[in-house]
């Protein structure tokens, strides 16, 4: 016999069936008696809504009624009839309850009040059970949907890049090794170094910072394709921005330059953010509310201007600002608070790297706007970013987000192999052992481009959350490899 019978609570607030029976199956949320009845609002999950339960004493016992605790999971059978209160349209008048699982209200962390993020983060294995993460973890799914139906649509091909890999494809060094060797006994090589020849692939392995690269291997033969998977980085930073592992969307297209790429990145991000606005309304209505109850307490030079769901429609309804490099570097040498010493970083000179304080400046003061940065200072990218013509800056793109900084990096890669090569030179990156990323170069080469998004970035975005700890269900930040 089948236990799944139930109906699930959006589908019944979709489509109420007065008189009719029904079974329903989640979790506790509260529980309130009168000398009459005791009401239970359950939620499973299914969307943002609680159901009301009506259980009746005379056909519920007593000892089921007291299990029926915030936190304890229940099965509840019964009628579905017009609702007396005014929270609801329709409610369940129970038949019989029966707890799948008791909740110990003395124990149980997550009780019907506010808890701080900070509480829900070391209770990341039940936070799950709040409305905050219910809909963070939806719009995580409706996003994640949306961006495979984008590429799809448009004919990209989804490629699985490897999570193992012997390359550093950023070239940033911030890579965690994958070995099978002995810790506290590994192999020793002649020269007294490890002997990663003794390890599990026969050489020193890792874990991939970024898909990128095997990327353009498949997009020298399939023409578009994107990935869609973990990527991780051993960089130390506490911030608000930062995971050492992050899930990363890299398209990567034949016969796209560095404009066509960035009017890629604009259409998909406008696209997903759109996506989410029409299918996410509930959730999204919620943490809309709750961005503005936070704001209130917030000084008001710290407010946001617009509210969650103003700024994600402001994204899809208006054009990017596009920039160069250079021509940020001017605006922030004139800017009040690079004049008034107040950036930690001040800007003088053509060639430094922006920091998350000029770019937030840029996007939150000066242009309020998404704004595209392009053109940078080859000195401050990556070796495969094509060289332009000036030899001093290569195609690269950031996409800049208010409140979030920089959410996408690319670039037009250099497809020429003689600059390729001379800047891996310079760069003192192995020839030998990028040969098989040389080959593409070598046989059939094209001029072609692609970019990284930051999903959990994204998702950031979308739900107003402002520290990236809460928009992936288990974090994983320097110190922290809980659950
Ligand atoms: O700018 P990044 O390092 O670019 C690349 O990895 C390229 N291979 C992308 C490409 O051209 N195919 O990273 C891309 C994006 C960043 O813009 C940011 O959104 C996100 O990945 N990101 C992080 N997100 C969370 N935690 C981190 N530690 C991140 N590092 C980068
Ligand atoms: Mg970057």
């Amino acid at each position: 016999m089948s236990f799944n019978k139930r109906i699930k609570i959006k589908d019944l607030l979709e489509n109420p069936t007065p008189d009719e029976k029904a079974t329903l199956m989640g979790w506790v949320r509260t529980k309130r008696s009168n000398k009459h009845v005791t009401f239970i609002a359950i939620n499973d999950g299914s969307c943002i809504q609680n159901y009301q339960c009506v259980a009746d004493p005379q056909l519920i016992s007593e000892d089921i009624l007291k299990k029926a605790n915030t936190g304890a999971c229940l099965k509840i059978t019964g009628t579905i009839v017009h609702s007396q209160g005014s929270g609801q349209s329709t409610e369940i008048q129970a038949s019989a309850i029966e707890v799948l699982g008791e909740a110990d209200p003395e124990k149980f962390p997550i009780q019907p009040k506010k808890h701080s993020l900070e509480f829900l983060r070391e209770n990341a294995h039940l936070r799950v059970r709040t409305n905050t993460f219910g809909a963070i973890f939806r719009i995580r799914h409706q996003l994640s949907f949306a961006i495979h139906q984008y590429f799809h649509n448009k004919g990209f091909v989804y490629i699985h890049s490897p999570i193992i890999t012997a390359s550093d494809a950023e070239g940033a060094g911030e890579t965690f090794q994958v070995t099978t060797l002995d810790l506290k006994n590994p192999a020793i090589d002649e020269a007294g170094q490890i002997d990663f020849q003794e390890d599990f692939f026969g050489r020193a392995t890792n874990l991939t910072v970024s898909g990128q690269l095997e990327g353009e291997l498949a997009a020298m033969a399939l023409s578009e394709i994107y990935t869609f998977g973990p990527t991780f980085r051993a960089e130390n930073s506490n911030t608000t921005r930062h995971l050492a592992e992050f899930w990363m969307i890299e398209p990567e297209m034949a016969f796209y330059d560095a404009e066509d790429n960035q009017n890629l990145a604009e259409d998909f991000l406008q696209f997903v953010i759109g996506y989410a606005l029409e299918h996410c309304k509930e959730d999204l209505a919620f943490l809309d509310k709750r961005a503005a109850d936070e704001d209130k307490v917030k000084k008001a030079d710290q407010r946001s201007e617009l509210g969650l769901l103003e700024r994600l429609s402001f994204v899809t309804q208006n054009e990017f600002v596009r920039i160069t490099y250079t021509e940020a570097i001017d605006i922030l040498k004139a800017s009040k608070p690079n004049k008034k010493k107040k950036f930690a970083y001040p800007i003088e000179d053509w060639g430094t790297d922006l920091q998350s304080e000029h770019e937030r400046f840029l996007v939150e003061k000066h242009f309020k706007k998404p704004v595209i940065i392009t053109d940078y200072p080859k000195e401050i990218k990556s070796f495969y970013m094509k060289l332009n013509p000036d030899n001093k800056t290569v195609a690269a793109m950031d996409i800049l987000f208010p409140g979030i900084g920089e959410i996408v990096g690319g670039s037009q890669r250099e497809e020429n192999l003689d600059k390729l090569t001379q800047r891996m030179d310079e760069l003192e990156i192995s020839k030998e052992e990028m040969w098989w990323y040389l080959d593409t170069r070598k046989f059939g080469t094209a001029p072609h481009a692609g970019f990284g998004l930051g999903f959990e970035r994204l998702v950031q975005f979308v739900t107003g959350m402002g520290n990236i700890r809460d928009v992936i269900p288990f974090p994983r930040t320097p110190g922290n490899a809980e659950f």
